[in-house]
């Protein structure tokens, strides 16, 4: 098997490719002075076995994918990897006239050439319908459970900031035996809202709060702060895919949290925890 590395996971590709033993083609990447993306494959695949590894975390990074495609379209037999999906967030009509990016993506992904796509913890796994070719949804979050486990954290309390990372948090915290809950905002009065955990009381415990993405920083900013209020001791957070845009990084420690933890389904500062194996062990069953 080849291992084609697309610009957004060079890492991770690399990562995947020496925990199969198998080689990574050689790729250029550059852009046109009008902006245009130019992507080149220097190795050849005809007749090969190729895993396409390219997160989608811009649109140029799109671009690159649909060229990687194009590509390898002698080859013997294509999968895809996606460790981050970008555009999963907008999953349906919020407003009428807006596109269904993720239906839009998955569309213009779908070609009868892959065998298979892989994706990491995609925001909603009901926008797997859209794609027409066999695609599965890998879960990192034994890898963050493990992980946590192994930092010898004082009695860790895994926290979601909202009822949209409860599966996460029980996902991550019940294979390691860890307690779990998830905000919830309470309104007080005309002016007043509480965001307590549901059941739990964090006075004293190191609280862990965990979410799938972690864009902006502000949905975390604003549980950390309201855990610190409730007298919560240690805060970590810990988040599959780190995309940690504008001043998310500052917000958050600025917030009372102490560490970021992240995968490497967008390589950063924070990306501590490797989905390699897990990737590698789903391509050689
Ligand atoms: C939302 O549904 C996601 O699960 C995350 O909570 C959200 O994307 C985080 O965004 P931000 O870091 O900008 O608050």
């Amino acid at each position: 098997m080849k291992i084609i590395p697309g610009m957004s996971s060079q890492l991770l590709a690399a990562r995947i490719a020496s925990e199969l033993g198998c080689n990574v083609s050689l790729c250029e990447f550059k852009k046109f002075p009008d902006g245009e993306s130019y992507t080149r494959v220097a190795d050849g695949i005809k007749g090969e076995e190729v895993t396409i590894v390219q997160s989608i975390i811009t649109d140029s990074d799109l671009i690159c994918l649909l060229q990687l495609l194009d590509t390898v379209e002698g080859a013997h037999e294509t999968t895809v990897v996606i460790p981050y999906l970008g555009y999963a967030r907008q999953d349906k009509k919020f407003k009428p006239g807006e596109a269904i990016s993720a239906r839009a993506v998955a569309r213009c992904l779908c070609r009868d050439t892959i065998k298979s796509i892989y994706v990491v913890n995609v925001h909603n796994n009901a926008i797997l319908q859209y794609f027409d070719n066999d695609t599965k949804d890998l879960d990192a979050s034994h890898a963050i459970g493990d992980y946590i486990a192994k930092k010898e954290i004082k009695h860790p309390v895994i926290i979601g900031p909202d009822a949209g990372a409860k599966e996460l948090a029980k996902a991550v915290a019940a294979p390691q035996g860890f307690d779990y809950d998830v905000l919830e905002k309470r309104r007080i009065s005309g002016d007043e809202v509480e965001i307590t955990p549901r059941t739990l009381s964090v006075e004293g415990e190191n609280v862990i709060i965990v979410d799938d993405i972690i864009s902006t920083g502000g949905t975390i900013a604003e549980a950390a702060s309201m855990l610190k209020v409730q007298g919560a001791s240690e805060i970590h957070v810990a988040c599959v895919h780190g995309l940690f845009v504008q001043n998310a990084t500052l917000r958050m420690f600025t917030a009372g949290i102490k560490e970021i933890i992240a995968t490497d389904t967008i390589e950063s500062a924070f990306s501590t925890i490797s989905i390699a194996k897990m990737v590698a062990e789903v391509l050689t069953r």
